[in-house]
């Protein structure tokens, strides 16, 4: 069922929205307010540690780190239950770039992501999650 509600909104608020609106191509104001709820439910979720979710983390290393692929497959193996897929890309001579997409409990997930953060060797992290629900 759709509902419909009002919002009280300052005008210059309203018009960076507009033309936020514009950059990102929705045609309604209704359909750009419905993603942002969307997403702020979402990453809500990340917070509430026992919500379910899905989630890429995106690893960029220097594979000349002594240990570091070990360590990285070592990571995985120890949470199989909650790595569904690793995609593996070699940047150029020296770096690689690893997708892992990851479901399971928020916390879990959070916990994956950071102990990959913390090894030597690795450059960068990007980590995000969704949901199919809401
Ligand atoms: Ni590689």
């Amino acid at each position: 069922m759709i509902q419909r509600f009002g919002v009280s909104i300052d005008a210059t608020l309203l018009k960076k929205f507009d033309e936020y609106i514009e950059r990102k191509g929705y045609i309604t104001r209704s359909e750009a307010i419905r993603d942002l709820i969307r997403d702020a439910l979402i990453n809500e979720s990340f917070e509430i540690e026992n919500a379910e979710v899905f989630g890429t983390i995106t690893v960029i290393y220097d594979h000349e780190v002594r240990g570091i692929t070990e360590k990285i497959t070592h990571l995985q193996h120890r949470y199989v239950k909650e790595i569904r897929a690793a995609v593996h890309v070699h940047v150029d001579e020296k770096n690689c770039l690893e997708v892992v997409i990851v479901h399971g409990k928020a916390k879990t997930i959070k916990e994956i992501s950071d102990k990959l953060m913390s090894l030597r060797g690795v450059k960068n992290v990007k980590f995000q999650i969704t949901r199919v629900e809401p």
